[in-house]
């Protein structure tokens, strides 16, 4: 029996996000690392595991079985939230997909919203849409952390329902500015990201490249503005 589940520091960013003491719905889980790691630990006391599919969700009754913690965790096979009642759950995790997905299986559930629920969302990708939509769709993001696997890094946030201030062209890239120690790596990687893009464009010559240009030097001053304002932070 394994009593103890190393999270990796991606999951690790966001377990220690989630409120303690919360029924989890873990949608995407896989493996149900995340929830098996936090009732093993004693933060949360029951969770349901969701997957699309069902080679994933068999991992999951393996990881689960393995810890000791059958009865503990619940198994759904759905669609994103469809398998889950509203008052089985006090947060949910989504981790480990893209952004767009991200945001289409909370605005196929927005009882998410109506209930306040924590929502713990780790993209991989296309961040900013899943930012810009979260803005436009009556929720507010409370907090970024960031976390380093190899070469990698990686964000997760906190979102709850409310009202969200604006967010700048940079801001939907690299969210807002925080006192994570990995900040100015994070902004790094968006600034050369930026610059990429504004040198791919440089070549291309394609239409609508000067708008295209002047969007990507917009977020390009706002990174640097975030940059200097992170470093007036670490003196
Ligand atoms: C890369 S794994 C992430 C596993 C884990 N959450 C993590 O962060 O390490 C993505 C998982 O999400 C599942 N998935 C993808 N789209 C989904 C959806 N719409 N609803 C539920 N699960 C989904 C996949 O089957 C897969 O098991």
């Amino acid at each position: 029996m394994n009593r103890k589940i190393e999270l990796s520091p991606r999951l690790r960013m966001v377990a220690d996000l989630v409120p303690a003491g919360a029924r989890l719905a873990d949608v995407g889980t896989d493996h149900a690392y995340l929830p098996a790691a936090l009732i093993l630990e004693g933060k949360i006391p029951s969770a349901i595991a969701a997957d699309l599919r069902q080679g994933p969700l068999a991992r999951a009754r393996t990881t689960v079985r393995e810890a000791g913690l059958t009865g503990r965790v619940a198994f759904r096979l759905c669609d994103g939230l469809k398998g889950i009642d509203p008052r089985e759950t006090e947060a949910v995790a989504i981790a480990g997909m893209g952004g767009e997905t991200i945001a289409s299986i909370l605005a196929a559930a927005p009882w998410t919203r109506e209930r306040d629920l924590p929502l713990i969302l780790q993209p991989m990708s296309s961040m900013s849409d899943l930012r810009q939509w979260l803005g436009e769709n009556g929720f507010c993001i409370v907090t970024e952390r960031l976390a380093c696997e190899g070469d990698t890094l990686y964000t997760a946030m906190l979102v709850r329902a409310g009202q969200m201030a604006p967010q700048t062209p940079a801001e939907l890239w690299a969210g807002r500015n925080t006192a994570d120690p990995l900040r100015g790596d994070w902004l790094d990687l968006w600034l050369g990201k930026t610059d990429r893009a504004l040198d791919g464009l440089a070549q291309a010559r394609q239409e609508g490249g000067a708008r295209r240009r002047q969007e990507l030097e917009q977020v390009r001053a706002g990174l640097l503005e975030m940059k200097k304002e992170w470093e007036a932070w670490q003196r």
